[in-house]
């Protein structure tokens, strides 16, 4: 089959760029991007492009497409229906009750998707899983399929996992370095996969394609965000280490990077990664190896886990005991929301845990990033497990519209985030503008420490103890 129109059912960070470059590449097929959120859909095709999320060159290529092929709507049935493939983007958030709470991925929004694919579809489809899911979800898909197969149309399910990372999503689609696509090991299985192979082959080398069984697929998913998380929490295990010790985290990463065996990419120690993937993904394979009854292989993996909780929770220590073991009414100002550079989202960010720490001392907090939305920010704090009392976050934080007035008259800020634009912003103005000592916190290690130093501020980071000379004349107490 020749694959003339594609229906992607969830428009958000994944559905969204990707069936966008889908459509880009590929003219002569017609994408029509469903969701159940009038007001994601209506963003989606605003007038003035306010897209519902943020991502580099996203804009520009939504206004190449959309209206020629492109097409967001929530007309679900009708683009099912239509559609020669369709795939699944919806969101598989942990379970937060339950079997599996805090492990499981919750996969009530596939299973729903699947069930209307198969209540609304009257023709052959192939369903693609674009989510992420646990190993084996396809079979469940295809079983809910099949279980409402009307006379003359079947389904053929396929894996596909996306690769693409936020921030640099609409780079990595043009030019992904892989694409994976599972399915069955039958002739029908392979043909499927050959089908939509033929759509990614308008621009990306057949080479780059790589075809394996469907559990293969769903597991390869797991695999990759697990050691990617894995580097990290291994660079940040190296960077407390680093900070007993007097070796400098940024020396033994670019040292230990050079061996082309490890390379040096993710390596970059932090106050702890965020993102809705690396987590979810990881107790998600925990999740699956406890249910394998491998205790041991699933104990190996959630350390993943367990070191980016302790770094964000050594880093916010950090700060307190900096401090001089208060921070109980002083002002703080949070530089960075979202959990990386470059995108608006803030699932997981470790600002999100940072600022509960500090609210749990009674801190104030003046938070500013440049692409989260306040209101965002305020609901991602008054969540229950962040904070239990709505009313506390009232009273304790403030949004900023400006970095400079974020920090003026605070104890200290805190880069959270490694936006481009906290590296050029003017120091000397800030100290100035700050009480005394005043203290500044690295944590994504953007800033020209010595530089800091000279102007008079009292500069912490992640993974590098800072000579206590030259503090003008400032002694820390040690706890
Ligand atoms: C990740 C995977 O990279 C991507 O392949 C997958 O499809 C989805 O999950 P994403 O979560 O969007 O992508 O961003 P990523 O760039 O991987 O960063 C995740 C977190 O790790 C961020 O908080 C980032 O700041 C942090 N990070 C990354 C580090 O702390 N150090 C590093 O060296 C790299
Ligand atoms: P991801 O990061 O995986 O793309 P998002 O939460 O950004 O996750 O987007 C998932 C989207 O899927 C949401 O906009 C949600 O409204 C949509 N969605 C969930 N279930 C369905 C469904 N059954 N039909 C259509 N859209 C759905």
């Amino acid at each position: 089959m020749v694959i003339k129109k594609v229906c992607c059912i969830g428009a958000g960070y994944v559905g969204g760029p990707t069936c966008t470059v889908i459509a880009y590449k590929c003219p002569e097929v017609t994408v029509t991007v469903v969701d159940l959120s009038q007001e994601r859909i209506d963003q989606w095709n605003s007038e003035d492009f306010n897209l519902p999320i943020y991502e580099p060159s996203l804009v520009e290529v939504v206004k190449e497409c959309r209206g020629r092929n492109l097409f967001f709507s929530t007309d679900i049935d009708t683009a099912i229906q239509e559609a020669d493939l369709i795939f699944i983007s919806v969101n598989t958030p942990t379970k937060t009750f339950g079997l599996g709470k805090g492990r499981a991925p919750d996969l009530k929004y596939i299973e729903n998707a699947s069930r209307r694919i198969a209540k609304i579809a009257d023709t052959d489809k192939i369903v693609v899983e674009k989510s992420t899911v646990p190993v084996r979800a396809a079979e469940s898909i295809q079983r809910i399929l099949q279980a409402n197969n009307k006379p003359g149309c079947s389904f053929e399910v396929l894996s596909n996992p996306e690769f693409l990372a936020e921030g640099t999503a609409i780079r990595d689609l043009l030019n992904p370095d892989r694409v994976l696509i599972g399915g069955d090991e039958t002739p029908r299985g392979r043909r499927a996969m050959e089908d939509l192979a033929c759509v990614y082959e308008n621009w990306i080398p057949r080479k780059k394609i790589i075809l394996t069984n469907t559990w293969s697929s769903e597991l390869s998913k797991l695999a990759g965000n697990a050691f990617l998380a894995q580097r990290i929490s291994s660079i940040n295990a190296m960077s407390a280490i680093c900070e007993a010790t007097g070796a400098d985290v940024a020396e033994v990463a670019h040292a230990v990077g050079t061996d082309s065996r490890i390379g040096p990419k993710f390596l970059q120690a932090s106050l702890g990664f965020g993102g809705s993937c690396f987590q979810k993904d990881v107790l998600n394979l925990v999740y699956l190896c406890e249910a394998l009854n491998l205790p041991e292989v699933a104990a190996y993996w959630h350390q993943v886990i367990a070191m980016n909780d302790l770094q964000r929770r050594r880093f916010a220590n950090k700060i307190i005991s900096s401090l001089f073991n208060t921070v109980t009414d002083k002002k703080i100002a949070i530089l960075g929301f979202a959990f990386k550079k470059d995108t608006g989202d803030t699932r997981e960010s470790s600002s999100i845990y940072l600022c509960k720490f500090l609210m749990e001392e009674g801190a104030h907090l003046n938070i500013y990033d440049p692409q989260v939305v306040p209101q965002q920010i305020l609901s991602e704090l008054k969540y229950p497990s962040i904070c239990d009392d709505p009313k506390k976050v009232d009273r304790l934080v403030t949004i900023f519209k400006s970095p400079y007035e974020a920090i003026k008259d605070t104890h200290a800020f805190v880069i959270c985030t490694e936006w481009d634009e906290f590296v050029t912003l003017d120091y000397q103005t800030i100290y100035n503008s700050m009480l005394k000592p005043a203290f500044a916190f690295d944590g994504r290690r953007v800033l020209d420490h010595d530089n800091m130093q000279q102007i008079g501020f009292h500069i912490e980071t992640v993974g590098k103890r800072r000579n206590m000379k030259g503090l003008n004349g400032y002694t820390p107490v040690t706890p």
